[in-house]
């Protein structure tokens, strides 16, 4: 009996072995150096800081630094059409998932470099303050320790914005974000937006060789 619990342990103490190793050959396997030659195209708007999205008028977020896990769950998002955005879904339409692996992996390689925005104090008090339900799954600065959560600290303030808006409005739909925005006045969102933007860049907008 004893021995038959220890070899089922054993066994179970395998397959978690098994598994995780090929997880981690998954994660291995996600080519940065592909990604980046297929990344030529998305660099002329992520590339260069403070370029903007034409209407509404928002800056076009930095995805540098940033999880590739949330990359690839974005992209795949535009991709099947479940997030609005013409340009992005059309961006995503062609790409396979491995493409979208390999490119979500070259731009997560990135270091933050983004430069915290200019906030007022009055901003940045009440800000502080409603970040602190944020924090279980952003952490206090959006730094993002945990790789299921998109970073937001350096993000630009006014896509933070859009963001938040569009979560509040039903534009953008995701089950855990739009209850978390539901309640938020403007006011509070202007705030939340200024108290992540103004955190030490996680997230980096590169120059890249096409800008030099
Ligand atoms: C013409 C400019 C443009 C190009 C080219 C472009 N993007 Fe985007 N991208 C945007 C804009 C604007 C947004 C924000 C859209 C929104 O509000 O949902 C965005 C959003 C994203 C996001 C979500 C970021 C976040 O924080 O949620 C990812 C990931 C992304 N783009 C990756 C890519 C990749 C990969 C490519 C190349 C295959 C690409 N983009 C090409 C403008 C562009
Ligand atoms: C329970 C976990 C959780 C909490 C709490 C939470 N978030 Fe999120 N947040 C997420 C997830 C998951 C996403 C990605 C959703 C998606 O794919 O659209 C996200 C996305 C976002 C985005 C979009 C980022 C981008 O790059 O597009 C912003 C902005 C944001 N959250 C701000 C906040 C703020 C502000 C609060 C507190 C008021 C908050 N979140 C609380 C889980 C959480």
């Amino acid at each position: 009996m004893l021995k038959n619990i220890r070899n089922t342990i054993a066994a179970c103490a395998t397959i978690v072995l098994a598994t995780s190793f090929s997880s981690a050959q998954v994660a291995n396997a996600a080519d940065a150096a592909n990604g980046e030659k297929l990344a030529q195209t998305c660099l002329g708007c992520h590339g260069a800081p403070g370029l903007r999205n034409p209407g509404p008028v928002y800056s076009i977020p930095m995805i540098g630094g940033q999880h590739a896990e949330y990359i690839i769950s974005s992209l795949g998002a535009y991709k099947d059409k479940t997030r609005g955005h013409k340009t992005m879904q059309a961006q995503a339409s062609n790409l396979s998932d491995e493409n979208i692996a390999d490119i979500a992996e070259f731009f997560s390689q990135m270091e933050g470099n983004s430069r915290p925005s200019l906030v007022s104090e009055a901003e940045l008090r009440i800000g502080e303050k409603a970040a602190a339900s944020c924090a279980a799954c952003h952490g206090k600065t959006g730094d993002g320790a945990q790789s299921a959560f998109p970073k937001l600290a350096g993000q630009y303030k006014s896509y933070l914005t859009q963001a938040l808006k569009d979560y509040r409005s039903g534009d953008r739909q995701n089950i855990i974000m739009s209850g978390q925005a539901a309640s938020l006045s403007i006011g509070e969102i202007k705030a939340l937006s200024a108290w992540f933007s103004s955190q030490d860049g996680a997230l980096s907008a590169p120059q890249t060789t096409i800008f030099k």
